[in-house]
């Protein structure tokens, strides 16, 4: 999750350095730090904190030179600080590394490399690296970095620059994203693409167990042996607005407001109007593969999971098929029963989340077929998977999903329909009804984002309380998870889903006079139960909001105020209700003055397990 960045070239460094790592604070932002070749030689420059603690630090003290590299970090063996700040270099600060992942061996290297006379400046396990390429260089930077990552186990995206042959920046990837951008007379390295994108659209994605190494007018592959590869070089055609904030106050609220048009996207040319039915060729799974399915496990973390949820329920409830879910973390270690024709599917936003991709390694080894729901192109869960879904919601930079977390349920949605047609488990006249629904959605999502005032103010009424509380039944209950999650990661205001039902089996003692209860209730089949559930926290003195389709009185009847949400299928409420909540918690942070786009203690790409 920590963001790196490099350039080789004919311009000042430091600037292109620190603008690519502006562009990555979301990736990890405890710190942050630049080494730089000067005709000086090589030089360092760090500062605990956000990329603009650097910035005035370079402002005082500025490096000049054309070849640096650049980390923002987000702390994972030893504290935020400027020592433990990347970059980190070796005794004689010759070997400048930056490094993305974890070393797993760091303890018995450091040791081993201690006897031979090393000294340890940092608590980092990233510093062993620059020793390690120090003892073994001799004259071959790239023989040195080889032998070095050869020792060390773990994930690793490397970068490094090195006084000794100051013309040259070598990366190599084992498990974590790095990208290499191809200039003309200057080339770049990003771990994400919006780190480069002001520069270069042309890239290499470096896969696991490569390397690069990078002069001003080269670019050159190979593996960690030597041995040269080649490489499609990929065109990005990103607007590099759409990796920035494109005019509002935050990247939450520019991504919530981008849904409709993600839905659009991750729609596009998957239902054939003429048959109405559901085409997923870039899934690459022939209807055999399909009607094989016996049994279904979804892996995923966090919001994807809750994703998995809704997922779960739409597959069963349209093909009958049994579905498991598993929060990716746990799933390896209950030793998951994987029978013949089981399917796991892993979903996951980045693409890079450790714990999602220990999971797919696990199922794999256990003979499933994985296919990955995912929203970057390139990354290891989708080149690990053997099938590929999708999401087009475009890069989502702040740390709370939204955009994604949508796009997923409509993956979810084609995928469902896609199997319930290839098995014959749905009838065509509901198909058919289901399409024209989920085809309005984005217009339904576009019209509701114009109408959203009333918001506001509930925010501002929730963001004096400590706790709050999300209540629905079936699907309603998946809302309110994702709800709660969102709430509490960005506003910091305890809350908690609770299926509507559960309450009356312990947390209902939790409420008292005022406790802000939000309740679900898009799900016609259990309203009235739903209902019982809010009278009966009502009774204890809870303030309780409801959020309902439009025209649903009874609610209005039951609560303090409602929010009404545009009417659709009761199986698609998720792609429509969970939208005035994103935004409320949006709004609710804002009202307590958190940084929204990142919250403490998080980061947006979660590489470690
Ligand atoms: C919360 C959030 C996280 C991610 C989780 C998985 O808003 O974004 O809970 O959903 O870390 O990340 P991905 O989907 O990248 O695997």
């Amino acid at each position: 999750m920590c963001g790196i960045v490099g350039y080789i070239g004919n311009r000042d460094s430091q600037l292109i350095l620190l603008e690519g790592l502006k562009k990555l604070e979301y990736r990890g932002y405890d710190s942050a730090g630049v080494a730089v070749q000067t005709a000086q030689g090589l030089h360092i420059r760090k500062a605990k904190g956000k990329v603009c603690e650097l910035e005035s630090r370079l402002a005082d003290y500025p490096l000049t030179g054309y070849a640096g590299i650049g980390h923002t970090r987000w702390a994972t063996h030893g504290k935020p600080s400027d020592t433990n700040s990347h970059p980190h270099a070796d005794n004689e600060k010759k070997i400048s590394v930056v490094h993305n992942g974890i070393i797993e061996n760091h303890m018995v290297l450091k040791e081993e490399l201690e006897q031979l006379g090393h000294h340890f400046l940092s608590e980092t396990d990233t510093e062993v690296i620059c020793h390690l390429i120090a003892h073994y260089y001799k004259d071959n930077l790239i023989q040195a970095v080889q032998q070095a990552v050869a020792r060390i186990k773990g994930a690793y995206a490397i970068v490094v620059l090195s006084e000794h042959e100051p013309d040259k920046l070598i990366a190599v990837r084992l498990a974590s994203p790095l990208i290499i951008g191809v200039g003309e007379g200057e080339n770049f390295i990003g771990s994400d693409i919006p780190a480069i994108l002001e520069h270069t659209r042309n890239v290499y994605v470096l896969g696991d167990g490569e390397m690069a190494v990078l002069s001003r007018e080269s670019v050159e592959l190979m593996t960690l042996e030597g041995n040269f590869i080649a490489k499609q070089l990929l065109y990005i055609d990103w607007d590099i607005l759409m990796a920035e904030k494109n005019g509002y106050d935050h990247f939450m609220l520019k991504e919530i407001e981008e849904q409709p048009r993600a839905y659009r996207d991750t729609l596009r040319g998957r239902i054939d109007e003429d048959s109405q039915s559901i085409t997923l060729p870039d899934m690459m799974m022939n209807p055999e593969h399909i009607r094989e399915i016996k049994h279904i496990q979804i892996v995923a973390c966090g919001t994807a999971y809750h994703a998995a949820c809704v997922g779960k329920s739409i597959i069963e409830r349209m093909t009958r098929i049994p579905v498991e879910i598993d929060v990716a973390s746990e799933y390896r270690y209950r030793q998951p029963i994987i029978q013949e024709h089981t399917l796991v599917i892993a979903v996951s936003q980045s693409g890079e989340t450790a714990d999602t991709l220990a999971a797919i390694r696990e199922a794999k080894l256990s003979g499933a077929r994985v296919l990955a729901i995912t929203n970057v192109v390139g990354s290891s869960v989708a080149r690990e998977a053997d099938h590929l879904l999708m999401t087009w919601a475009g890069p989502e930079i702040a740390v709370a999903s939204t955009k994604a977390y949508t796009s997923q349920l409509i993956a979810f949605y084609l995928l469902a329909l896609y199997i319930g047609q290839s098995i014959g488990s749905m009838d065509l006249a509901a198909r058919a009804q289901l399409l024209t629904q989920i085809k309005e959605l984005p217009d339904q999502v576009q019209n509701m984002l114009g109408h959203m005032t009333q918001i506001e103010q509930i925010a501002e009424h929730i963001a004096g309380y400590h706790d709050l509380y999300f209540i629905g039944r079936g699907l309603d209950y998946t809302i309110a998870m994702e709800a709660s999650l969102k709430l509490k990661e960005i506003s910091y205001i305890h809350s908690e889903a609770y299926p509507a039902g559960e309450l009356k089996h312990g947390s209902l003692a939790l409420i008292e006079d005022g406790t802000p209860v939000i309740a679900l209730a898009t799900q016609e089949v259990v309203l009235e139960k739903t209902i019982s559930n809010i009278r009966e926290v009502k009774a204890r003195g809870a303030y309780v909001i409801g959020v309902a389709f439009e025209g649903n009185m009874e609610l209005a009847q039951a609560a303090d105020e409602v929010i009404y949400v545009p009417r659709t299928d009761a199986l698609l409420a998720p792609a429509i209700a969970i939208i005035p909540l994103q935004l409320l918690a949006y709004y609710a942070a804002l009202a307590r003055g958190n940084d929204v786009d990142k919250p403490r203690n998080l980061a947006k790409s979660v590489t470690v397990e």
